[in-house]
């Protein structure tokens, strides 16, 4: 038999081997993540410390080879794990969503600075945005639209099992959107081309592509929902966007051509431009 603490250490090393910049913490949410899938039991963090002095049974040590194998493969520890802690919840998380980024919470943020009636996410992977928000304002309308149907199944289900009711729309941006809205936001694909290859072996090989890149210059969909938002924001309603953090001159300039107000960047908790919003304004869309 061996103890737990023995098998995180192998298992770090072969991490490390595999080029896992962080191998220790990796080892060990994995080992908890399989101790917790095979005992079927909600174990605490903290009761981690007894299950690495203990022997490890034979299908918990089976199963954790499995995770570190698939880990060393460079799989991202969400999609392992199936979940990622975003905002105040945890989010289902597959090889069809993007795992959402903390960095993504200043759009929650920002939108919740705000007052609107209705929000509208465009691109909603795991629908971590939407929810987010509308876990914090019940009772608003709330519509999320993806091209992906495997993502919209995934952002479907969190929504059920974090109690949020919302609508879900396959849409190519704007195709399948009718109406109105106080509140568009959108972290859209925003990866140049030219620049995928230079992405970790956990972004570039395993989440969507579609998620990633527009297959040219980043901006391809900045283009169509700056186009599009006059057309499906209130008099006054604001259109926020998650950007890469050298994209804030070209979004706001779209912002500008497309007639909306006062595009403002705000910068993440790393000082990096991260959102920009525009207004409508309130003469438009009356
Ligand atoms: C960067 S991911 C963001 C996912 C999620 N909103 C988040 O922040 O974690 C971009 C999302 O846009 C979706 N997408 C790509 N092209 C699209 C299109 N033409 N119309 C609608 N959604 C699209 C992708 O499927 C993906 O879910």
């Amino acid at each position: 038999m061996t103890t737990g603490r023995a098998l995180c250490q192998t298992a770090e090393a072969q991490l490390a081997a595999a080029g896992v910049a962080s191998a220790a913490g990796d080892a060990q949410v994995l080992f908890w993540h399989v101790l917790r899938q095979v005992t079927g039991q909600a174990l605490p963090r903290h009761a981690l410390r007894e299950h690495l002095a203990a022997d490890v049974a034979p299908a918990v040590a089976q199963a954790y080879a499995v995770a570190i194998a698939a880990r060393a493969g460079r799989q991202p520890v969400s999609q392992i794990t199936g979940r990622r802690a975003f905002w105040k919840h945890d989010f289902r998380v597959t090889a069809d969503t993007l795992d959402p980024r903390p960095e993504t919470e200043l759009l929650v943020e920002a939108a919740l600075g705000e007052s609107f009636d209705s929000v509208l996410d465009m691109g909603t992977g795991t629908g971590a945005i939407l929810i987010s928000i509308l876990s914090e304002r019940p009772g608003i309308r709330g519509v999320a639209t993806d091209l992906s149907p495997a993502a919209l199944e995934v952002a479907q289900g969190n929504a059920h099992m974090i109690g949020v009711a919302a609508e879900f729309i396959s849409s190519d941006w704007f195709s399948e959107i009718n109406e109105r809205f106080a509140l568009i936001v959108s972290n859209p694909p925003y990866i140049a081309l030219d620049e995928m290859s230079g992405l970790a072996p956990e972004v570039r090989d395993w989440e969507p592509r579609m998620a990633l890149t527009d297959e040219g210059d980043g901006l391809a969909a900045y283009r169509a929902i700056c186009a599009g938002a006059p057309d499906h924001l209130k008099p006054g309603g604001r259109l926020m966007v998650e950007i890469g953090p050298t994209q804030a001159h070209d979004v706001s300039d779209l912002m500008r051509g497309a007639g909306l107000t006062d595009p403002t960047v705000l910068k993440d908790l790393d000082g990096r431009d991260r959102v920009v919003w525009g207004r409508n304004p309130v003469t438009k869309g009356a």
